[in-house]
């Protein structure tokens, strides 16, 4: 029998029945109260009203909201057997073409990850550098030509392009180069994917599934564009492999890795498999990071003296016009601070939705098979319990020997933004090389003049799956 059956009614173990949350309307639930964009922030304002695990329903899914770090760890590390992602999520990623290792669940999962893991890891990343500098270099001169013409740059548009062409080149090693092109090639295409994805995730009803036909005709055309990018990274790994057929042994990055396996007799993977991880790669490398460099550039702007300690750093290790070595790059540590400060205050996955996969009880609260979880990741780390003065935007707090011991030891803990557990994100260390690069060529090159949004009205921000600033401008002027 199942141990949610077994609960006695006098049990300290508590139901989700018994759980707070907002009042809604009958059928609705609370629908009416969310806006998708915004979800993130409702729900944190619900967590201040209701405590660290309350419910609510969009129409008749009921979710579970955890945002107690010692909870939302237990699950988090407790997957694939535990939780996993949510059916609806899989659902939907398959219906959109990137049914890859971010969606997959059980069997699948265990047979990507490990693949995934090794293409991104921090070997790849060294041998990576010379690259990875050559792009900078590149997006180094994209921003001078702006600062030199006066142009105020479209922030997240250009960090896109920076991000993007980062992936294809680690990943799929591919040269797209869309920083010194003005066609939002691919990036057109991608913006309309994550928001098209969340939307899914969170309708009450999979009404896509049934009015496929007459669903919107703009997201077809976007979906065909991305299909054939895809296959065309796909094609050039074929073609390499033809190639050098010792790449089938040694292959030099993830998509080749992949494409080897498909090929190899008997090999359970497919070509939605493939075609699904490519599509993945560009998704999650793409927004997550480029959106926290914008949120930490704004910052920046915010607080001129951590900028200056940060720019004396990079100025101090870093000779005049070059750009970090591998080892200068793991040297950073002020920079490496302000990235953490950032994502401590400013998650880009500032939600992470689970999915019970069997009768559980995580602190005191009983979770049926299936239950969806949505675990808070911000409250905690803005809780003055964890981080003194919380709302400060104070990077120095994560050098060692800084600030109460307390604070430190539990810090990493406590935030988490990356995840945590066997999902924890694969691209962690190439999101932190991508970071510490822009910020050491911002910092080395440039002074930051201004960074607003175009009406001087405060940033606000934005859900779609990963939380961005909206519409932010940015103005440098090169430095003397
Ligand atoms: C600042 C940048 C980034 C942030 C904040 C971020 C954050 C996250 C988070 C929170 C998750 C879910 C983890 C979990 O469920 O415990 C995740 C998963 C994932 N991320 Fe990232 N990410 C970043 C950059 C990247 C990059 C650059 C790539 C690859 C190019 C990437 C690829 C993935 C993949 C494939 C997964 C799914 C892993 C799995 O389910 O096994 N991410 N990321």
């Amino acid at each position: 029998m199942a141990i949610i059956d077994e609960l006695r009614a006098d049990s300290p173990v508590r139901r989700i029945r018994d759980l707070p949350g907002p009042r809604g309307l009958p059928m609705l639930g609370n629908a009416l109260q969310i806006q998708r964009e915004r979800l993130h922030r409702t729900a944190e304002q619900w967590a201040r009203e209701y405590g660290e695990v309350f419910r609510f329903r969009i129409g008749s899914r009921e979710f579970v909201v955890v945002s107690n770090p010692e909870m939302v760890a237990t699950m988090l590390r407790d997957r694939p057997d535990g939780f996993q992602r949510t059916d609806r999520l899989n659902a939907a990623a398959r219906e959109l073409g990137f049914s890859g290792l971010f969606s997959a669940n059980g069997e699948e999962w265990k047979r990507q990850r490990p693949m995934v893991l090794r293409g991104l890891d921090p070997a790849h990343i060294k041998a990576f550098h010379p690259t990875l500098v050559k792009v900078t270099q590149r997006f180094e001169r994209r921003w001078r030509n702006a600062a030199g013409a006066g142009r105020a740059i479209d922030l997240q548009s250009d960090l896109m392009r920076y991000t993007v062409d980062v992936t294809a080149g680690l990943a799929f090693g591919t040269d797209i180069n869309t920083v010194e092109s003005d066609d939002e090639i691919i990036q057109k295409h991608l913006d309309k994917l994550l928001p098209a994805l969340f939307k899914r995730v969170l309708s009450p009803l999979p009404h896509w599934l049934w009015v496929r036909r007459r669903a919107d005709p703009a997201l077809g055309e976007h979906l065909r564009a991305l299909r054939s990018a895809v296959d065309g990274f796909i094609a050039g790994a074929r073609l390499r492999l033809a190639d050098q057929p010792q790449l089938r042994e040694r292959p030099g990055n993830l998509i080749e890795a992949m494409v080897a396996e498909r090929d190899r007799p008997g090999s359970a993977l497919t070509d939605e498999d493939v075609s699904g991880n490519v599509l993945t790669m560009l998704l999650a490398g793409e927004d997550t990071t480029a959106n926290t460099l914008a949120w930490m550039i704004w910052l920046l702007h915010c607080h001129p003296e951590v900028a200056q300690r940060a720019a004396e750093e990079v100025r101090s290790m870093v000779g005049e016009g070059s750009h970090p070595t591998h080892e200068q790059l793991g040297q950073l540590d002020f920079v490496e601070a302000c990235v953490h400060e950032t994502m401590r205050l400013k998650p880009v996955a500032p939600i992470i939705i689970q999915q019970v996969v069997r009768d559980t009880v995580v602190g005191g609260l009983a979770l049926p098979a299936g239950t969806p979880v949505m675990c808070l990741m911000r409250p905690a780390a803005v809780d003055a319990a964890h981080f003194p003065d919380p709302q400060a935007f104070r990077p120095e707090r994560w050098l060692a020997g800084d600030g109460p011991a307390r604070a430190a030891g539990s810090a990493k803990r406590v935030a988490m933004p990356f995840g945590a557990g066997p999902r924890t994100c694969p691209g962690r260390y190439l999101a932190l090389s991508e970071m510490k690069m822009v910020a050491a060529m911002l910092l080395g090159a440039f002074e930051i003049a201004d960074v607003s949004t175009a009406d001087g009205t405060e940033v606000q921000e934005r859900l779609a799956l990963t939380m961005s600033p909206v519409g932010l401008k940015l103005r440098l002027r090169v430095r003397k």
